[in-house]
């Protein structure tokens, strides 16, 4: 027992920035393997830069990431 209450996953979009994934969600690579997470709320990349990903490692403001309004 961890003592933790199950959290719904959400994804939000951030805007010109990544993905925050919060909640229980389980994260796997191409391959079908785990990707560990050392947070509970975790941003994934999604303007293709980051050096980390799929993390983001906020290199998305360096290259002036723009999303659809
Ligand atoms: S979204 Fe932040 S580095 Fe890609």
């Amino acid at each position: 027992m961890t003592g933790r209450s199950p959290q719904p996953a959400t994804i939000e979009a951030c805007p010109n920035g990544p993905l925050l994934v919060r909640g229980d969600v389980e994260l796997v690579d191409a391959d079908g393997k785990p990707i560990e997470r050392h947070r509970r709320t975790v941003a994934l990349c999604r303007c293709g830069t980051s050096a980390i990903a799929p993390f983001c490692d906020g290199s998305h403001k360096a290259i002036g990431f723009v999303t659809p309004s």
